[in-house]
């Protein structure tokens, strides 16, 4: 076997956590430990590399973390070159986080995040000249440049058997169920769990919606003898007028994010937590049925991976132990159809994967009916 071109990474996992992380963790450690790498965990994301707090792993870090929620090693959403100290002040930690990689001899840092933190990561190694790596982790699937990212697969069927409950007790009732899902700034979360869970209205932040259209096609199952809708609401939505106001677009593939300055996630913001309970007084008013709100919060996020995600959490983690190996650094390893491959960084930081409005999923839903919000 050729000699490995890395000697020792470091690994942390940033950003919110999701399934599939730890499963991800083994898959790099169990591979890069048969490759001779050594795996320095570091704790709580970009936080505990500028705190210095890492250990090596060794193989029994690496065993019965497989099916385990959440990731063994902590995170944060911290980020070096903007982190917030204890006193509140926002600071710029890139020049420690490069001196530790240094002390801690990491020929590179492999980092599992969503789009935020291949930004991140990015930009440490541009300003702090280190080798990155990143894997594409996010229950919100908005990582561009792969088919999807690890973590999505669970959020979905958690999302999708809530909505399967909450159909009985809506037809039950005669009432609509609202309910509320994450997804951030990206709809392939509501637009995947309303499908499949067969909700009758779908409202993602690609599409913006007119209140009276969803109205509307309420009352005209109401009035076909379906006394009961089911309302998926992605936390990122925005009214039709609002969105015409600021002369946004929704559905480019992989839209710009802002440079310098970096969007919160939209769970930040008061407005968001309760965009199901507006929506749903609204439509309570305008068509006269009751309503009732479930907001799935961070449900979606614990718990057990899919074997879908395990088995994605473990190519990507061993394709990237493989290209450690090979010294291949400043990449994303995606997944392309049955490959997992690596992405040049510069093409995924800074950008977020949105559904195209010509997205298959977005067809199907209107061929069967579904009320997205726009007509
Ligand atoms: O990015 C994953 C995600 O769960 C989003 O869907 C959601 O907007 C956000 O994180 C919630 O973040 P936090 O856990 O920090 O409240």
């Amino acid at each position: 076997m050729a000699k490995s071109k890395t000697r020792c990474a470091g690994l942390l996992t940033a950003g919110g956590d999701c399934p599939g992380l730890n499963a991800a963790i083994r898959g790099v450690g169990k591979a890069a430990t048969e490759l001779g790498i050594e795996i320095v965990g570091i704790y709580d994301g970009f936080t505990g590399l500028v705190e210095k707090r890492a250990r090596l792993m060794g193989p029994e870090d690496f065993s019965g973390i497989l099916a385990t929620g959440g990731t063994i090693l902590g995170t944060s959403r911290e980020k070096a070159h903007a982190m917030t100290l204890a006193s509140g002040q926002v600071v710029d930690m890139t020049a420690a986080a490069v001196e530790n990689y240094r002390r801690l001899h990491l020929d590179c840092l492999v980092c599992l995040g969503g789009n935020g933190t291949q930004r991140n990561a990015w930009q440490l190694a541009e300003k702090g000249g280190i080798n990155v790596m990143t894997l594409p982790k996010t229950i919100d699937n908005d990582v561009v440049e792969t088919d999807i990212t690890f973590g999505y697969d669970t959020a979905l069927a958690i999302a999708t058997e809530a909505i399967d409950r909450l159909h009985s007790t809506a037809e039950s009732h005669h009432r609509l169920m609202v309910v509320q899902l994450m997804g951030n700034r990206s709809g392939w979360l509501a637009l995947g769990a309303g499908i499949a869970g067969g909700a009758d209205v779908i409202l993602i932040p690609e599409i913006p919606y007119d209140l009276d259209c969803v109205a509307d096609s309420i009352i005209r199952r109401d009035r076909s003898g379906k006394r009961f809708s089911i309302i998926a609401v992605a936390e990122g939505v925005h009214p039709r007028l609002v969105e015409e106001a600021k002369g946004r677009r929704g559905g480019k593939k992989g839209h710009d994010l802002p440079p310098a300055t970096e969007l919160p996630s939209v769970s930040d913001s008061p407005d968001a937590a309760d965009v199901g309970g507006r929506i749903a007084a609204a439509l309570e008013e305008r068509t006269g049925l009751e309503a009732r709100v479930t907001v799935l919060g961070h449900v979606q996020r614990g718990g057990p991976p899919t074997a879908r995600d395990r088995l994605l959490a473990t190519r990507l983690g061993t394709k990237a132990a493989e290209l450690l190996a090979k010294g291949e650094y400043g990449v994303m390893v995606a997944v392309r159809g049955e490959d997992c491959v690596p992405v040049p960084l510069p093409k995924v930081a800074g950008k977020r994967r949105t559904i195209p409005l010509d997205d298959p999923l977005i067809a199907a839903a209107r061929s069967i009916g579904t009320c997205l919000g726009d007509e």
